[in-house]
């Protein structure tokens, strides 16, 4: 498959405008700093996204970091050039998107960070090479990259069903008929798969992984010709003969194997080295996707993360997790829903605070006292719960809301994604998807009505808009 085939079908079938939220360079930061690096701080960042589609990441990024300066460079010509009229609908002038063929001899100057998310995968080797030497030639003495990919051994299993999509789908019908197609197959292997059989638990499983994303990206994810998963270990030696050192993964709660669910840790206690911990961890928790962060090679990340790096740092905790504070403990859910004890009152204590603001962030030297020995320790409880995916930590504050507004207020770029009828990007980086009702709401909320006021303007029930309201409040995406 040639880079122009590779432009017409992005073409063809536009991939989704979604951002990523670990790529958010204050989740990169934080995650490098925690490593010993000293990454620039978002606000006067320069950021490169290579094979940026139209460019929904960076100008989510852009909209929101008004003194960072960001590019990104795809094939795709119809996907630059959306991307443009966005940026240019919106203001923006610290954002630039150019077509380029990532197999050219680029030069574009010196970037912080470098984003490659959801390309490195889906191109031939001979790119990822490519890919690789482009991000160690852009990156800033102390720059970080980021790529995602994905990986075997969980590849090996999901492979099966992409199998299934390839050979069972008609070639000839067109890309969106042809998902759709694919997915009734998938639903008729699962009905005749044998109960209790290996098969049938792994085609449920990848039914029910199917379910949550769009067309678009079933597309992309199954139907692209060039698709070249890799082992751990490969990805980081061939990142290191390109000039590039892994730092950690950006997804805190793959990162330590004391966070892992004990039996987990305990196989991976004798494991000594970085790079072999991490991939005997794919091995464990059969791992399909990364998200990796590199620094150029001659920087030494840290292998113990000192009380002191969190000085900088800002923690957050989600809206989803679920607090309950006892008079000896408390408990709390991470990202995948795992309840985890905290046996520590004041550490109990950080997180009902940090629940009362939430999602907005709150500086650690605001609630720990570093310098002292005690405010170590709680260091170390709070480091502990960010890599068991409790809390978030950044580099700079997370602005969001924590209680309804009267007034609600969302940015500029939400109302106009709205009213685009895509998804809104929230203050914690992530795309929330919108109904029909929230693509109307959404583009009201500048700050001028109140809740009567919106449903007199949509003609719906008041409850209806607050409900709606409700829900766009725990995804983060009103103001305070
Ligand atoms: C799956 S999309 C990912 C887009 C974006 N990074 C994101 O995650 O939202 C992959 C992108 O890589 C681009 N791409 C593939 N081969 C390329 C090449 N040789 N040069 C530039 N861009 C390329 C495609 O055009 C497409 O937009």
């Amino acid at each position: 498959m040639t880079a122009t085939d590779h432009a017409e079908r992005y073409d063809e079938v536009p991939y989704p405008p979604l951002v990523h939220s670990l790529s958010h360079p204050r989740t990169v930061g934080a995650m490098a700093t925690l490593f010993g690096l000293a990454p620039t701080l978002p606000d006067r960042a320069r950021v490169l996204d290579l094979g940026c589609a139209s460019g929904s990441n960076i100008i989510s990024l852009a909209a929101e970091l008004p003194g960072a300066r960001f590019h990104g460079v795809d094939i795709s010509a119809s996907a630059i050039a959306r991307g443009r009229a966005f940026a240019a609908e919106l203001g923006l002038d610290n954002v630039t998107l150019a077509v380029a063929d990532l197999y050219d001899d680029l030069d574009l100057g010196e970037f912080d960070y470098v984003l490659c998310h959801g390309v490195f995968s889906w191109v031939t080797p001979a790119l990822q090479e490519r890919l690789l030497t482009l991000a160690a030639r852009h990156l800033a003495p102390n720059g970080v990259a980021y790529f995602s990919y994905n990986t075997f051994p969980g590849w090996h299993l999901v492979n099966l069903v992409r199998q299934l999509f390839l050979r069972r789908t008609d070639p000839t019908l067109p890309p969106l008929e042809r998902v759709q197609q694919a997915r009734e197959v998938l639903a008729a292997h699962v009905t005749t798969a044998l109960d209790g059989s290996l098969l049938k638990a792994l085609l449920l499983h990848e039914q029910q992984v199917i379910a949550s994303v769009s067309d678009e990206y079933i597309y992309h994810e199954h139907f692209v010709a060039e698709h070249h998963p890799v082992y751990f270990e490969e990805f980081a030696a061939r990142a290191y003969a390109a000039g590039l050192t892994y730092v950690s993964d950006a997804r805190p709660d793959f990162v330590l194997p004391e966070t892992l669910p004990p039996k987990i840790a305990a196989a991976l206690a004798p494991v000594s080295g970085t790079l072999a911990v991490q991939q005997q961890l794919d091995h464990h928790l059969n791992t399909r996707f990364r998200w990796s962060l590199l620094c150029r090679n001659g920087l030494t990340p840290r292998l113990t993360i000192e009380p002191q790096a969190l000085a900088a740092l800002h923690v957050s905790l989600p809206r989803d997790r679920d607090l309950a504070v006892y008079a000896d403990r408390a408990e709390i859910t991470n990202g995948d829903g795992r309840r985890i004890t905290v046996n520590d009152r004041v550490v109990a204590d950080i997180l009902a605070h940090l629940r009362e603001r939430a999602p907005a962030s709150v500086p650690i030297v605001d609630l720990v006292e570093l310098s002292v020995p005690g405010g170590r320790e709680l260091a170390g409880s709070l480091v502990g719960l960010f890599f068991s995916g409790v809390t978030v930590l950044t580099t700079a504050p997370i602005v969001a809301a924590p209680q309804l507004p009267e007034r609600p207020r969302v940015p500029p770029i939400n109302r106009l994604q709205a009213a685009r009828g895509e998804a809104a990007t929230s203050r914690v980086f992530l795309s929330q998807r919108l109904d029909a009702l929230g693509s109307r709401l959404i583009p009201l909320l500048d700050g001028t009505r109140d809740i009567a006021g919106l449903a007199a303007t949509l003609g719906e029930p008041a409850d209806v808009v607050e409900g709606h309201l409700r829900v766009y409040l725990d995804a983060a995406l009103i103001l305070p």
